[in-house]
């Protein structure tokens, strides 16, 4: 799988510490609310069950999906594929992402997800870049990374599917992309 790999933006080690560091400062961020964390499927999944078993306080998990990329160019379009089984009035939500890019998703996300009164509702990226920012309103409360505006694979992040158990963030070559015609 790393030979499709341009090199190792973020390794396993690297990783492990920037989830780490995260959790402490979500339990100590929650240590006196209802936390729920909110998984965005699938590409958030390794990040989620990873982040949970920093987070040092109770809390409640929901995953919900959405559809926005086919490849890795955006289509712009976000829709819901799975909804939360748990009701998030009053609750303290946590949305925890793969990456911010567009910033489309989640922007969609909170929207939805705010009409139906959480306490709180932030947001929790692994990855942030912000240079392919399109919809600005979206500000990430916690940050791991920042990445430049290049396809990243790994750690649950996909390219059509491929390379979601690469255990460390790799930046895909070009060529591979390129030559399915897919980035914009
Ligand atoms: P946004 O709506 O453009 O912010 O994109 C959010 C979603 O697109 C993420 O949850 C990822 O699944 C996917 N995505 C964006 N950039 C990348 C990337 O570099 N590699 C893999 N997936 C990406
Ligand atoms: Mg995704």
């Amino acid at each position: 799988m790393l030979n499709d790999a341009q090199r190792i933006l973020i390794s396993e080690e690297e990783l492990h510490n920037i989830v780490s560091r995260l959790g402490a400062k979500i339990t100590e961020d929650y240590k006196d609310k209802n936390l729920l964390l909110v998984s965005v499927l699938k590409g958030a999944v390794v990040f989620m069950t990873d982040l949970m078993r920093e987070v040092k306080i109770p809390c409640g998990i929901d995953f919900m999906a959405t559809s926005s990329y086919d490849g890795a160019k955006s289509t712009g379009v976000v829709r819901i594929v799975k909804d939360l089984d748990i009701d998030i009035e009053g609750m303290d939500v946590l949305i925890v992402e793969d990456i911010l890019d567009s910033g489309r998703t989640l922007s969609y996300i909170t929207s939805i997800l705010l009409k139906r009164n959480p306490a709180s509702l932030k947001i929790c990226t692994l990855l942030d870049k912000p240079s392919a920012r399109v919809v600005n309103t979206v500000k990430p409360d916690y940050v791991g990374a920042e990445v430049e505006d290049e396809f990243v694979i790994g750690y649950g992040l996909d390219y059509n599917e491929k390379y979601r158990n690469l255990p460390c963030i790799a930046i895909l070559k070009k060529e591979i992309y390129i030559n399915n015609g897919n980035k914009e």
